[in-house]
């Protein structure tokens, strides 16, 4: 190690953006490697809105691993900060700045801490995938101040540790998360489908209907449905695989018809075998339920599907606009239906693609 090593500080930044699952993730097999019941597929967003930006420190000066999170320092010692640590440090290789003499050997990462600073530029934990840009970043971020030479397949697999969905973060475009077969979680891998550039006429939109943090965690909601519901086997046995192979063709067919009819159809089977666990978990609330209807009934009125809904684990649509047409008459129906400052709690639309955060509340 440098001379005078107290002194300096290596950093790196890294933006990782957030996904939304169009067929979704819901159950473990182990929870401690955080291994799935069925395949999932999440489209990332833009990073340019719902992302998170972390920056990870080494110094000899350190004498503790500790992490921010918007500010506030959160506890490293749950399992899944340190399984992520641990898998990262394993892998670490020799590092060198020559301009500023510091050289790290690969056996000095056991002995050295790192500080993490991680800011989320959404809602925390209210059902806008948090955790997932999260991992994701805390991960890559990581691998790259550790010189880890691992490809962003088995990244991905150390991002799952930290949470399922963040496994998928790892890449753009739109990304299957494989469940795997081995006990040991090496196959359970995300894997890109199609790049960004695919499907480009997409608009996604999320209307916020509340930043509230969410009651239910998805972590225990997902053991809760595992260990009461009588659907979720049926949904991960054999609907789900079916689903996984229509959309990956939808998807690279560009069919939006057959896309929107599985996204809500998933979307809305998630919410059902959460209402089937005992006791039942609500995500979505009356606004949620509003949203739904206008949309299923404009695209049942153009006879042709123009916008695609999911929700996630909380109240907040995520809606998939075929193009920026469709987009746009989206908008207007939206403001239409709930306007600004009306007694609904809808109260701001993040729009993909061009960075527009309309805040009406
Ligand atoms: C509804 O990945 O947050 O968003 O693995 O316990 O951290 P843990 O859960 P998490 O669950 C995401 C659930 C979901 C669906 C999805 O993203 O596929």
């Amino acid at each position: 190690m440098a001379e005078e090593s107290q002194k300096w500080v290596l950093m790196v930044t890294a933006q990782t953006p957030t996904n939304i699952a169009v067929i979704k993730y819901w159950g473990k097999r182990d929870e401690n490697l955080i291994l799935a019941i069925n395949d999932s597929i999440s489209v990332t967003l833009d990073p340019a809105h719902l992302c998170t930006t972390t920056t990870v420190a080494v110094s000899p000066a350190f004498n503790e691993d500790r992490m921010w999170l918007n500010g506030k320092e959160i506890s490293l010692s749950g399992g899944r900060y340190q399984n992520c640590l641990r898998e990262i440090r394993a892998r670490a290789n020799d590092v060198e700045d020559e301009k500023r003499g510091i050289k790290i050997a690969k056996k000095d990462w056991e002995n050295l801490h790192v500080h993490i600073a991680s800011y989320n530029n959404f809602p925390t934990a209210a059902g806008l995938a948090s955790s997932a840009a999260g991992f994701a970043c805390l991960v890559y971020s990581l691998a790259k101040l550790m010189n880890v030479q691992e490809d962003n397949g088995r990244l991905s697999a150390i991002a799952r540790q930290g949470s399922g969905s963040a496994c998928r973060s790892l890449y753009g475009g739109f990304v299957k998360w494989v469940m795997g077969k081995e006990e040991n979680g090496s196959d359970s891998v995300a894997v890109q489908l199609v790049d960004e550039k695919h499907w480009d006429e997409l608009v996604i939109i999320i209307a916020v209907v509340s930043s509230r943090q969410k009651e239910t965690s998805s972590t225990s909601g997902m053991l809760e449905t595992v260990e009461t519901s009588a659907l979720i086997e049926h949904r991960a046995r054999e609907v789900v695989p079916k689903r996984i192979i229509q959309m990956e063709e939808a998807i690279r067919k560009r069919d939006f018809a057959t896309f929107t009819h599985l996204t809500c159809a998933d979307s809305n089977q998630f919410h059902a075998v959460c209402l089937d666990t005992s006791p039942p978990i609500f995500y979505m609330n009356d606004t949620s339920h509003r949203i739904i209807s206008c949309v299923e009934k404009w695209n049942r009125s153009e006879g042709t599907p123009q916008v695609a809904y999911t929700f996630d684990a909380g109240p907040n649509a995520v809606l998939i606009a075929r193009n920026r047409t469709s987009a746009a008459l989206l908008l207007q129906r939206l403001l239409f239906h709930f306007p600004p400052n009306s007694e609904t709690d809808l109260n701001s639309y993040v729009i993909g693609d061009k960075s527009i955060l309309k805040d009406a509340g």
